[in-house]
């Protein structure tokens, strides 16, 4: 058996300190595909984008502590490997480092992950050192927080003025220094990512970042074609599972209708 891969080892990767791979992450939300990939990635997030890829809501905004805590325990029971982060709902941490501490231990308790994310920044600094100071590690999340997706009124890329770069480094340096062991950047000029991963003593996981992130994380849904609703130009499809899909079903349905299946070799009998 592998042994995990811990936040010690994240906060190592710092690829500024020494000559190394970026870190390897995808989001995953399932026993089965988080066996297929276990091998694979160093991190796992068991991202709430969930509410959207599995659940069919159109934001994460539905998506309950619940949710979370029994897909993060279906993760964490079929890897060996990864590092496994639960993403924090919204709702669950906003209101108090208190409220966010018996939200995150509950994640931590029910599902075995090794960290949890949650999104925000500066405001969000006094949050994670709570956290942070009581065993519980925490990975940030700046640049397109969807759970902000009211208040911004689409997933826009951000940080494209002086003024919104110069407060997302503000936002990287407050989180950073508030504990939080690694972040998450998402959807914001290569430039500005680069400038922040710089800056910044622990690793930056980049999904619309650019080139230069201390890691890449991108969604396995969308790399596999098995979302279709909306594809952002940051996201490359590795393959097209979908179509996999839809072919061997339509072949199980002619089968059943031209009575091919199930075969003699698919049926049980009395032995006389
Ligand atoms: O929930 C999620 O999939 C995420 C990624 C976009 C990083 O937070």
């Amino acid at each position: 058996m592998n042994k995990r891969i811990t936040v010690r080892d994240i906060r190592n990767r710092k690829l500024i300190h020494k000559k190394q791979e970026p870190i390897v992450s995808l989001v995953c939300y399932t026993a089965q595909m988080a066996r297929l990939i276990n091998d694979e990635v160093d991190v796992i997030l068991v991202g709430d984008s969930l509410g959207m890829t599995i659940y069919g809501y159109k934001n994460t905004l539905s998506v309950t502590l619940d949710m979370m805590i029994n897909h993060g325990a279906a993760v964490v029971r079929s890897t060996t490997k990864p590092h496994i982060v639960v993403d924090m709902p919204f709702g669950s941490y906003e209101e108090s480092p208190e409220v966010a501490f018996r939200s995150a231990s509950k994640i931590m308790r029910e599902t075995g992950a090794q960290s949890v994310k949650l999104e925000g920044g500066e405001e969000f600094a006094e949050t994670i050192f709570f956290l942070s100071q009581r065993g519980i590690p925490v990975m940030g999340h700046i640049g397109l927080m969807p759970q902000r997706i009211q208040t911004l009124g689409g997933f826009f890329t951000q940080g494209k003025t002086d003024k919104e770069s110069t407060k997302l480094m503000n936002d990287a340096i407050a989180i950073a220094e508030a504990g939080a062991f690694s972040m998450v950047i998402e959807a914001i000029p290569e430039e500005v990512a680069t400038n922040i991963t710089q800056n910044i003593e622990v690793p930056t996981i980049g999904i619309g970042g650019g080139r230069n992130c201390d890691g890449q994380i991108l969604v396995t849904h969308d790399i596999l074609n098995l979302y279709g609703d909306f594809t952002p130009k940051f996201v490359k499809k590795y393959g097209k599972i979908d179509n996999s899909i839809t072919n061997a079903v339509k072949k199980y349905s002619q089968e059943v209708k031209k009575k091919k299946f199930p075969a003699k070799n698919n049926i049980f009998t009395i032995k006389k």
